[in-house]
């Protein structure tokens, strides 16, 4: 089903905010002031978009606005960061090399497309209210050990689309697509909804946020009564350009396929993705409260050479491209588990 066609369908009847835009990339470096604040390198490559306020340390206490100069996002009141780990294709040779990202939008610089919704994508009249995330709020989903089906399904919503054009958008699977995927591989991350209304962070930032007591996000499920605040549905999409690692006679003898994870995981169950909060003021809950889709009257937007100008230097200073013989950090490569 075509996504894009559905969001003109709803911009007939939507009475409340589906929000859609595109952030540049801002760095690609060994950094994670989440899961690893203050370790310069962190354990394993990411890609990081947002404001260029990102760094090894980020106090829940600043005001990410008033820290950054610019921000790589389309909406130029959010200097949040979000992102991902990064993907690398191993050759026969056991040489990596990192998969580039394609960009959904014309003359963007390859990044991330986040939206945060009210109700089910396909929803079209998006009526639920939501409560924007609060200044020093930050969440992780997934789970970087997970090497088998069961561990990714928790999460419910870590998935993978075989792109055959720019329109494919399923089937999603929970392991790396197994053939080459002509347009790339797409990555979704769908965070949970309910939130404590209380902690802005939790120890293993997962335990703060939870899924609807019953039912799901897509279905209206109420949220339970220990997370009883409905938030937006954050959901990250990654388009990485596999098409220069598409021919067969490169990919494994024994029949698997080919791309790993920057943490070794060579299953995708491990899929996983990082947010950390900082729009402007009440930028975020304005939007959500006002009827529009995709492009908001409420919001300000900058244009795409201004959010392709927000770069960052990495900090880290090795290099992640060019063929390597082991990944950034020495990962070694995990296929999946007995039983799987
Ligand atoms: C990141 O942190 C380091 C060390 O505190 C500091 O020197 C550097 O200026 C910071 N970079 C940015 C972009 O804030
Ligand atoms: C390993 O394989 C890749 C892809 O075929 C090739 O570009 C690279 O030069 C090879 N590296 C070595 C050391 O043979
Ligand atoms: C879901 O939970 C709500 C509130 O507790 C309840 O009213 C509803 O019947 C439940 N639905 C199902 C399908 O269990």
């Amino acid at each position: 089903m075509n996504r894009l066609i559905l969001v003109c369908v709803a911009l007939a009847t939507l009475s409340s905010a589906l929000i859609r835009f595109q952030c540049s990339q801002l760095v690609v470096q060994r950094l994670d002031p989440l899961v690893n604040p203050g370790m310069t390198p962190s354990t394993h490559v990411h890609q990081i978009v947002g404001g260029n306020s990102f760094n090894a340390t980020m106090d829940p206490k600043k005001d990410m606005p008033k820290e950054s100069t610019c921000t790589t996002c389309s909406f130029s009141e959010d200097f949040s960061n979000y992102w991902t780990a990064v993907l690398y294709f191993r050759a026969r040779n056991g040489t990596f090399k990192r998969v580039p990202q394609s960009s959904q939008i014309t003359g963007a610089k390859a990044g991330i497309t986040v939206y945060y919704m009210q109700d089910a994508l396909y929803d079209t009249a998006q009526k639920s209210k939501v409560k924007a995330f609060q200044p020093g709020f930050r969440m992780f989903v997934g789970d970087v050990n997970a090497r088998t089906r069961d561990e990714v399904t928790r999460f419910r919503q870590l998935t993978y689309t075989c792109m055959d054009n720019a329109g494919t958008r399923a089937p999603e699977t929970l392991a790396f697509p197994t053939r080459p995927c002509p347009a790339g591989i797409m990555v979704n991350a769908r965070f949970p909804t309910c939130w404590d209304g209380v902690n802005l962070d939790s120890p293993d930032h997962m335990a703060h946020m939870a899924y609807p007591a019953n039912g799901t996000f897509e279905s209206g499920g109420p949220c339970p009564a220990t997370h009883p605040v409905r938030t937006a549905q954050v959901l990250f999409e990654v388009v990485w350009d596999t098409r220069q690692f598409n021919n067969k006679a490169d990919w494994p003898t024994d029949g698997t396929q080919p791309f790993v994870w920057s943490f070794g995981d060579a299953t995708g169950y491990a899929n996983h993705a990082d947010y950390v909060f900082g729009w402007k003021g009440d930028a975020l809950q304005k939007i959500l409260d006002t009827p529009c889709v995709v492009n908001c009257a409420g919001a300000k937007t900058q244009s795409t050479a201004a959010m392709n100008a927000c770069t960052q230097k990495a900090v880290v200073n090795e290099n992640v491209d060019g063929w390597l013989k082991e990944l950034p950090g020495g990962h070694e490569v995990q296929y999946g588990r007995k039983g799987d």
